[in-house]
């Protein structure tokens, strides 16, 4: 089952409920709040207060990416802010598998996410210990970049070990993804997609989540 996951950054910050409302009315099944501390990316976003503000307008699933260099000193209050899934960066410098327990722990999603530049390997031993690895598939820290071909070579990998395994663990890709290039990332094992400014920018946000799922759904069937 195909997802797209509309990422907040993208959107109108004077109206950030009215927006989640938007993309959920659409069809959305996630809705996408990147957070940033400033430090692990140069930007500062959203904090845990917002996400608490944001869960009154929507029961929608929110997918939150954790941008930020000390995840676990977080996690709870995103859990306790109504986050539904937690993603965090491989690459940080902390005990990765104390946060996977942390977040499970709060009875959340636990998903792991990893740069560009950063080797599909890193993540192999923790895929059965995750729900969701999400990969970057621009360099974390802002939106409306283009995306980086070899990551989707890298999303075909993970696919191939998490089958091979038979682990049930769900691909998402983050990063300069577009109705036009969207079957790129589902070609290449993807099933779950950020879309930030070819939602949150388009002419018609409720057109354009429409037709991404039009796309998943022809993608489906020709599978
Ligand atoms: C980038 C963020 C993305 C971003 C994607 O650091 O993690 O979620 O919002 O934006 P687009 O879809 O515009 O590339
Ligand atoms: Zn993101």
């Amino acid at each position: 089952m195909y997802k797209l996951s509309p990422s907040l950054l993208a959107a109108d910050f004077t109206r950030l409920g009215g927006e989640v409302q938007t993309a959920a009315r659409a069809g959305a099944h996630y809705i996408h709040i990147d957070v940033m501390d400033g430090h692990f990316v140069p930007n500062i976003t959203i904090g845990a207060p917002v996400v608490k503000s944001l869960r009154k307008a929507s029961d929608i699933v929110f997918d939150v990416h954790l941008m930020i260099s000390e995840p676990l000193r977080y996690i709870r209050d995103f859990a306790e802010a109504g986050a539904d899934i937690i993603n965090f960066h491989v690459e940080i410098d902390a005990d990765i598998r104390e946060g996977l327990r942390l977040i499970r722990g709060l009875g959340k999603r636990a998903a792991l996410t990893i740069k560009p530049a950063t080797p599909a390997e890193a993540v192999y031993d923790y895929l059965p210990d995750i729900d969701m690895i999400l990969v970057m598939s621009v360099e974390p820290g802002k939106g409306g970049q283009a995306l980086i071909p070899e990551t989707l070579r890298k999303a075909e990998r993970l696919a191939k070990v998490i089958s091979d395994n038979r682990l049930d663990t769900d691909i998402e890709m983050d990063g300069g993804i577009y109705l036009e290039n969207v079957t790129e990332a589902l070609s290449a094992g993807v099933n779950v997609i950020v879309a930030g400014t070819s939602v949150f920018r388009a002419d018609d946000p409720v057109a354009a989540v429409k037709e991404f799922y039009k796309i998943f759904e022809d993608f489906e069937r020709g599978q």
